[in-house]
């Protein structure tokens, strides 16, 4: 959907970046802005900052930044016409109707016929559930102890032996071969045609978070049944096993705060009897980070109730990583001694599983006590090879509190004296290249960025600097102009930046949320509302500020002139850009500019 940018601006300008964060999370005032912990990074004192009177939003540990539909698109993980769509409906503006391309309507035809065969088919099978032939799967299920309105509520069903009576009764609905196929109910096979994928099964419809089935498992009820114990539909055009949890559907409204995230369907559904219904589970293959992505649209709270068996402590080793790489913190369900959640609540009830809950561990600790049991404790040079694990592990807290309340913890409970332990992660940090930066800032690939103190870094701040005491104060632009031209910030998206709040200037209507909307990459808007934001030194006189800026304004001219003067020999108007910045910068150098 394109919106002509009045439009956005309309929208932005009627969502008060203030009360729209405030309904969000709680913000504090302080001095001209709102503080509060970063929704975007774990922290533990507040370097999130939103400005009233600029209508943007940064945050000084982790870097992210923008206005009003940036903070929607992160907050609510969301698409930027899906931001405008919430923003507009706050505040009554009315959106134009999309007019979708042929082709898209196309598509969304076909996912909707494709989402009526897997309803029809979830009712068929539902409704065999409830017929003589379903007896032995009534039975089954009886045996498993889940109530009618359980099976009700999760529309559990009964796929025939017979395969042929699904085709029969989708093909009376209208429905083509192709499309049960395309829709993973049936395959083609060579000798007998097209054969259903699931006969004598439990079925499990697996629904999309607005209840749409967009596929099945189904679970064999005997031990000596064959095929595998639970088979899924394989991967369509609207089934992404990736991107979507079993039971997601009633968890995103549970409203307790947390997730728990498990391994089975069954895990789930016996957890929603007892309960607890805001646990999901992954459909049949690991936990992806566009789970954890769907999770943190509602909680970053997650806790994980995984098998207790070899197999499951290895996969909940892997979803705290990927939950922690997402910006979460995942806490561990203690299952000991049963198998699985379903398994617990059947044996020790809902009240026990409470009990679990609330003394669940955190996932750092629950990592170090797995750790432990790859060591021979009793030989010293085991116990010294753990204690070495620890160490590293602990350098990866970027935040010094944290890791010094975690040292603390683990030489508590390990026995190992907290000075000790300490010096041992300093020691460790200092032969490993320093503690983690914090996640948010981490580039993707992982690895550590280093660059810092470049001289391209250090040029872009100045640049950043210089444009954010613009924004403070842009009574001075006028003065300043005869030296300064966009072309002097040396980053394409500063000199972009820079050209358009130059206008809005002259215009007498500096916007620097407006700015913003120039860009529509997301990382793009946070870079450019770090432009505005950028922390200027806090200085006391009016003499040592006017220093300040005339520092920097001469700081960006000499950079911009080195950087023409490099291109001189191969780029003709580069030549005009060194002369003129000689200029200026001599100029410079003997003007007194005063910040009134
Ligand atoms: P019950 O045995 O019915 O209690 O199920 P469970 O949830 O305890 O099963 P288990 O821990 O063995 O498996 C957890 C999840 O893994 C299931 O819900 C399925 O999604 C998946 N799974 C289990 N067995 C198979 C299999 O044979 N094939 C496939 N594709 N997935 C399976
Ligand atoms: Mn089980």
């Amino acid at each position: 959907m394109y919106y002509p940018e009045e439009l956005i601006e309309e929208v932005r300008q009627k969502n008060d970046i203030v009360d729209v964060i405030s309904g969000y999370i709680g913000l504090q005032k302080k001095g001209s802005n709102y503080m509060c912990c970063c929704p975007f990074h774990g922290e533990k004192t507040p370097s999130f900052s939103v400005n009233r009177a600029r209508q943007i939003y940064k945050c000084f540990g982790c870097g992210e930044g923008g206005n009003v539909l940036t903070f929607v698109m992160k907050y609510e993980n969301c698409t930027f016409p899906e931001a405008m769509k919430i923003l507009a409906d706050k505040a009554g503006v009315e959106l134009p109707k999309a007019e979708y391309s042929e082709e898209a309507k196309r598509r969304e035809t076909r996912r909707q016929k494709l989402l009526e065969v897997n309803k029809e088919a979830a009712k068929f099978y539902y409704y065999q559930l409830r017929t003589p032939r379903g007896v032995k799967a009534k039975e089954y299920l009886d045996k498993r102890r889940l109530s009618e309105e359980t099976r009700k509520n999760f529309g559990l069903g009964f796929a025939p032996v017979k395969g042929e009576e699904l085709l029969a009764y989708l093909h009376q609905k209208g429905f083509s071969d192709d499309l049960i196929r395309d829709v993973g109910l049936a395959k083609m096979d060579e000798r007998r045609g097209t054969t259903t994928q699931f006969w004598n099964r439990v079925m499990f419809p697996i629904q999309d978070i607005n209840h749409r089935v967009i596929g099945f498992g189904g679970r064999i009820m005997g031990e000596n049944d064959s095929g595998p114990k639970y088979l899924n539909s394989p991967e369509t055009e609207i089934f992404d096993k990736s991107r979507n949890l079993y039971g997601m559907n009633y968890a995103r409204t549970a409203r307790t705060g947390n997730i728990i995230l498990c391994e089975g369907y069954m895990d789930v559904i016996s957890m929603h009897q007892a309960g607890f219904t805001q646990a999901v589970a992954s459909l049949g293959t690991a936990f992806t980070p566009g789970q954890a992505g769907l999770i943190k649209k509602y909680t970053k709270d997650v806790l994980l109730a995984y098998d207790s068996d070899g197999a499951g402590v290895k996969a909940a080793l892997r979803a705290i990583r990927i939950l922690r790489d997402a910006g979460m913190s995942g806490r561990i369900i203690d299952m000991t001694p049963y198998k699985d959640p379903d398994e617990f609540i059947k044996n020790l009830g809902q009240a026990a599983f409470q009990e679990r809950i609330d003394h669940a561990e955190n996932s750092f600790m629950f990592e170090i006590r797995m750790l432990e049991r790859d060591f021979d404790m009793n030989d010293p040079e085991g116990k010294t090879n753990f204690h070495n694990q620890i160490a590293r592990r602990l350098c990866d807290f970027s935040e010094d509190v944290e890791r010094e309340n975690y040292i603390e913890a683990v030489a508590d409970k390990y026995h190992i004296g907290f000075e000790n332990l300490r010096k041992l992660v300093v020691n460790m940090a200092a032969k490993t290249g320093g503690y983690a930066v914090s996640a948010a800032e981490r580039p993707k690939s992982g690895i550590q960025s280093r660059n810092k103190n470049t001289p391209e870094e250090h040029a872009k701040k100045s640049q950043r600097l210089l444009l954010t005491w613009l924004t403070d104060y842009p009574q001075l632009y006028p003065k300043i102009k005869n030296y300064l031209s966009p072309e002097d910030f040396t980053e394409e998206l500063y000199s972009k930046v820079a050209r358009r709040m130059f206008e809005d200037i002259e215009k007498n209507q500096l916007n620097p949320a407006g700015i913003i909307n120039m860009f529509a990459d997301d990382k793009e808007q946070s870079e450019a509302a770090s432009l505005f934001t950028t922390k200027l030194p806090e200085l006391e006189s009016e003499q040592e500020k006017e220093k300040a800026f005339h520092d920097i304004l001469v700081s960006v001219k000499k950079n911009s002139y080195e950087y023409y003067s490099a291109r001189s020999g191969v780029d003709i108007s580069a030549l005009s850009k060194v002369i003129e910045g000689k200029k200026a910068l001599e100029e410079l150098n003997k003007t007194h500019i005063s910040l009134k």
